[in-house]
């Protein structure tokens, strides 16, 4: 997220190096770094897997890769040329320890080649059951005793509930210094995301409305259109609230509704969030039913095609009770927020793919205006659009123009497309970035991913103790099951959605 400084030399370790993952996130990442100028002038990436490549068929995959998924496109020869020379790769086991003495290896060389001492990132890209075994033999190999230069990233989902959560960062902290500890949630390295906290504490205006004496309820919504691909063993084992809102969503809400940090130092702005999930309200068996909705997927049509139903996708359990839907309502019991619903929602094959996070202001306190003039009348809403339209708008009341007094609600818009010229970087290329230059604001912290889990714990339990009956219970191309409107509906609010960028 900072800085103009270029890292120390740099050896990157990716485990996982020939998995989905690395070809479209990491790989890019590293490589437009690379373009950008980044990258330290010295530095190694070592991709590593049980499959058994030469350097030159790694690199190969990862030009292939590049020209698919990269925003920079089909690589330039000669820059491209300048940094394969710097890929490599190494067949692995990552249960033996042969493994890591070859990587050992690896590093004295580029030590001595360099004639400096490098930074090590081991990245693990790979499936969680992984995690602990990875750590452990890098401990027992003693390539994580540089407290100073080792860093470990850990993708999500960090632990399937609480109590694997609270091992794993046992396991990590028995080994790594919570400031070698990069947990990943790419949400936090959306630009969108990043700017809120800029919206938030480099305005003046902001903050006096920023309350539960201003705001009447707060929606966050992140829909998408894909199902769940090919990704059934992993997302049969999880659904929509581990896999979007334990991490995604409630960072989305940490961000709106932190206190200001009194610096922007990693750990207190953490704090402030940590803060937040702490003071929200916990759920007891009966707010599960009245403030938790969850869905299924059933078949339909999306664009033109037919789409199957969940429970007919590959790899997923035909009676599957997983849940690719769910709306909640939270409360935050402290001073700012206090009887301030927020309203989180997402879904896998939703009507739109956005994610859209308002803010309802309440309404004036007395209107002067004639009945026939309001009509179409709309309490003030901040509007950030997160993707795929980059935006804020505020939505106000103007005098249409005319003889007659009549209102139309009209946004005042802060959109990235017509300011800036330069493309926003991929969230794995800041992410990526900060984890060479040791910067860990962007990045989860133990007792966050804890207090995260502890918050969503009672309705998980709740859900997966009782099946649900009426799964399916939305069908492709819609926005969610009924209940979800019902939810937000009983309060007097509807779901907000954007209108599709092009469209009136
Ligand atoms: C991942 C989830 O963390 O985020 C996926 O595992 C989801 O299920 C994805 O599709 C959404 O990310 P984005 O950046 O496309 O909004």
């Amino acid at each position: 997220m900072s800085s103009n400084t270029k890292s120390d030399p740099t050896i990157f370790v990716i485990f996982g190096g020939t998995g989905d993952l690395t070809s479209r996130k990491i790989g890019p990442a590293l490589y437009n770094l690379f373009l950008d100028g980044w990258m330290p002038s010295q530095f190694s990436i070592i991709g590593t897997g049980r499959t058994q490549y030469s350097d030159e068929q790694f690199r190969e995959n990862l030009y292939n890769d590049l020209s698919q998924f990269s925003r920079s496109g089909v690589p330039d020869k000669e820059k491209w040329a300048a940094f394969a020379q710097n890929v490599y790769y190494q067949v692995s086991d990552v249960k033996n320890a042969e493994t890591y003495k070859e990587f050992g290896k690896r590093i004295e060389k580029h030590s001595a080649d360099w004639k400096a001492k490098p930074n090590v990132i081991y990245y693990l890209a790979v499936s969680p059951n992984l995690f602990p075994i990875i750590a452990s033999n890098l401990a027992k190999a003693k390539l994580a005793d540089d407290k100073n230069r080792t860093r470990i990233v850990i993708e999500k989902p960090f632990g399937h509930d609480l109590d694997t959560a609270k091992e794993l960062n046992q396991l990590l902290s028995s080994i790594f210094d919570e400031c070698q500890i990069y947990r990943i949630d790419h949400y936090l390295g959306k630009e969108t995301v990043q700017n809120i906290m800029a919206f938030r504490f480099a305005n003046s205006i902001m903050e006096p409305l920023w309350n539960r004496n201003f705001i009447e309820h707060v929606q966050i919504s992140v829909s998408e259109q894909l199902g769940v691909e090919e990704r059934g063993d992993y997302y049969d084992g999880s659904g929509a609230l581990r896999d979007m809102i334990q991490n995604h969503l409630l960072q989305l809400l940490c961000h709106i509704a932190m206190e200001p940090p009194v610096s922007f130092n990693a750990d207190e702005v953490r704090d402030r969030k940590v803060d937040v999930l702490k003071a929200m309200r916990k759920f007891g068996p009966d707010d599960v039913r009245m403030s938790a909705v969850r869905g299924q997927y059933g078949s339909g049509w999306m664009k033109g095609k037919e789409v199957p139903a969940y429970r007919d996708e590959p790899k997923v359990d035909p009676e599957s009770n997983t849940e690719t839907f769910a709306a909640i309502k939270f409360f935050i019991d402290n001073w700012r927020w206090q009887g301030v619903p927020f309203y989180l929602r997402t879904g896998k094959r939703l009507h739109q793919s956005s994610s859209v996070i308002t803010i309802q202001f309440k309404d004036v306190p007395h209107l002067i205006f004639p009945t026939e003039a309001a009509e179409s009348w709309q309490q003030n809403r901040l509007i950030i659009s997160i993707q795929p339209e980059m935006s804020i708008r505020l939505q106000v009341q103007a005098k249409r123009p005319g003889i007659d007094m009549i209102l139309n609600a009209v946004d005042m818009v802060f959109d990235y497309k017509g300011t800036y010229t330069q493309q926003a970087p991929e969230a794995y290329e800041t992410l990526i970035l900060d984890t060479m230059l040791g910067d860990q604001t962007l990045f989860m912290r133990g007792d966050q991913v804890e207090a995260a889990w502890e918050l969503v714990m009672p309705i998980l339990s709740t859900w997966q103790n009782k099946k649900s009956l009426n799964f399916p219970n939305y069908s492709a191309d819609s926005w969610g099951p009924e209940s979800a409107e019902a939810l937000i509906a009983r309060d007097g609010f509807n779901w907000f959605t954007l209108p599709v960028q092009g469209k009136k």
